[in-house]
């Protein structure tokens, strides 16, 4: 693909798709992980003298409609803060009409008030492409979806090519999993084997261990002819997980079982929670986390990996009591000298919770796209960009 950093910017409009899709709770900005990651993409086009111009999309609103609940207004006071300059944010944009001065930001509204958004509307496109001579995509985290403004503004610009952000995104992921150095393990955590189900297929094969946590963890356990109680696991995926296992074995991998588990009676805050084998599940039992043992033997896999990938926590570590389990792997990956990625929402909380997060090789700010990455499909933003390379 183009990229941004080898073109000529100064003078030129440059319309550049961040994913500045951020928590916002009474018109402030609540976390800024996507800001912060983008910022550097921004000071680089605005102090090349480029007329910058910013868009996203924030939130799922109704598209084709204005709602305050999910303006960028709160995003573009948050960015103007940390540029120290003002950034305007440009309700009526898709005509043009407007000027951007030289190495001025701007920031357009919500690129999903904007009807054919989501389908990728041609004329849509060709209108946000009309705004630019050069168009950046920069959206790692939106780069799964062939949205009018991930894909269509890009397939019809003068000159389409990446951004910095989506571009060490795609070094850092293609590090991690093209060639990765061995032993590769990824951390798989999070609630439902059926909702990851392709990324496990995808690493089962590929991974030298594809550590299981969380509800997709209880699967495996009940496909290991273990209890789980009152757990929360798919009955109907415990064949997947046998044929699963099977696989991984088969190319010389595993996915290890926990030994020992934390559980407790109800799910809360509360909850009392009890350390037992993992054949001691009783019928009332829920299993909220790995015992000390399972946690400590994962623990010596990922220091001595080489490659560790992880996404989802391997209990319920909102709770103290159940968060064990997840302190320990996180502190192991902050050990480890391995390359280390870490993707997704909760990856993300626990990565704050525990506080590693300069010691993770690489964050991916893509939540769904990390995923899909995982997956081995192609993103179609990317696509497009090959596409307008060749
Ligand atoms: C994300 O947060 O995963 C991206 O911004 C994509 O958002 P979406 O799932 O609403 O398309």
């Amino acid at each position: 693909v183009i990229k941004m950093t080898d073109l000529d910017l100064a003078g030129k409009r440059v319309l550049i798709r961040e994913d500045l899709n951020v928590p916002i709770k009474d018109g402030k900005v609540t976390s800024d992980a996507r800001i912060r990651a983008s910022m550097p993409t921004i000071t680089h086009a605005a102090n090349a003298g480029a007329k910058v111009m910013l868009m996203s999309h924030v939130g799922r609103p109704v598209e084709g409609e204005f709602s305050e609940e999910n303006s960028l207004q709160p995003v573009a006071d948050h960015i103007s803060g940390i540029l120290g300059k003002p950034v305007r944010l440009i309700r009526d944009y898709l005509n043009g009409g407007f000027d951007v001065a030289d190495g001025e930001v701007v920031l357009l509204e919500n690129v999903r008030f904007n009807a054919g958004e989501k389908k990728n509307d041609e004329a849509l496109s060709k209108k946000y492409a009309a705004l630019c001579d050069i168009y950046v995509m920069d959206a790692f985290g939106t780069a799964h979806r062939a949205q009018a403004s991930t894909h269509g503004a890009g397939t019809y610009a003068p000159v389409a090519c990446a951004g910095p952000l989506l571009a060490g995104e795609l070094d850092a992921l293609g590090k991690a999993l093209d060639n990765p150095a061995r032993p590769m393990v990824a951390i798989v955590g999070g609630s439902k084997v059926s909702t990851k189900l392709t990324v496990l297929e995808s690493l089962s094969t590929k991974v030298d261990q594809l550590v299981v946590g969380g509800g997709i963890a209880n699967t495996f356990i009940a496909a290991a002819g273990l209890p789980v109680g009152k757990s929360l696991y798919e009955a109907d995926l415990i064949d997947t997980c046998k044929r699963l296992t099977a696989d991984a074995e088969a190319n010389g991998g595993s996915i290890p079982v926990p030994t020992d588990i934390v559980c407790a009676k109800e799910f809360s805050p509360t909850a009392e929670a009890t350390l037992k084998a993992a054949d001691e599940c009783l019928d009332d039992d829920m299993i909220f986390d790995i015992g000390p043992d399972s946690a400590e033997a994962l623990a010596e896999i990922i220091r001595n990996a080489g490659t560790i990938v992880w996404n989802g926590p391997v209990g319920v570590f909102e709770f103290d009591q159940f968060g064990e389990g997840t302190k320990t792997i996180s502190l192991a990956i902050a050990e480890s000298d391995g390359f280390s990625i870490a993707g997704g929402g909760d990856t993300l909380a626990a990565v704050d919770k525990y506080d590693i997060a300069d010691k993770v090789s690489y964050i991916s700010t893509g939540g769904g796209a990390f995923l899909e990455f995982l997956e081995g499909k192609a993103l179609p933003a990317v696509t497009m960009l090959e596409e307008r390379a060749a």
